[in-house]
């Protein structure tokens, strides 16, 4: 399969452990970067390539490694047509395309290795969309979703903007004196 893989400056390194290997498992991978070098190559640049590069029909799926997984997976279901999942285990990384229509397979650099991540990415590319009426209706209800979602913004509806949860908590009255303290 033609795959694209991606990552920040926290999972280059994986990313390019798992490229020569997908190559040599029969995979046509394009490599979108980054090398490591630069803490500037932040997730949403390489999440916004990533899932461009499915959308331009450039690659069938692709993978995108950060630190945790997770920045990258909300970066890339910002993209309307991407259907971004993080999965650390190979029954989502399958049942994910299988059932949802992923796209777009999301990994943690810091939180698995080489030899899982490989095996992570070979159940995301060998799985097929089953297509059952079941899923093709779900999918379709994520998409109306997405469709709506593509029309006032945010502020235009009064809503909280993104870094609105920290601003409430802020502004949320002081939490009684606790009885039991932790240090982390
Ligand atoms: C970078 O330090 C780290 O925050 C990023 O790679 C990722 O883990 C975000 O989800």
């Amino acid at each position: 399969m033609r795959v694209a893989l991606a990552a920040d400056h926290g999972g280059a390194p994986l990313k390019d452990e798992l490229a020569p290997r997908l190559v040599a498992a029969g995979h046509e991978v394009v490599d979108l970067g980054g090398d490591g070098s630069d803490p500037g190559d932040d997730y949403p640049d390489f999440a916004r390539l990533a899932g461009d590069a499915v959308r331009s029909g450039r690659v069938e799926r692709a993978v995108i490694v950060c630190g945790s997984g997770v920045g990258a997976a909300i970066a890339a279901n910002k993209l309307r047509g991407i259907r971004a999942g993080l999965a650390h285990d190979t029954y989502s990384a399958r049942q994910g395309v299988e059932h949802d229509d992923m796209n777009v397979l999301c990994l943690g650099a810091r939180v698995v290795g080489p030899a899982l991540a490989l095996e992570l990415v070979s159940a995301f590319l060998a799985a097929r969309y089953s297509g059952e009426e079941r899923h093709r209706r779900r999918v379709a209800k994520v998409r109306a979703i997405e469709e709506a979602e593509s029309g006032p913004s945010l502020a235009d509806m009064g809503a909280l903007p993104a870094e609105g949860a920290a601003r409430q908590e802020a502004s949320a009255p002081a939490a009684a004196t606790p009885t039991v303290s932790r240090q982390s």
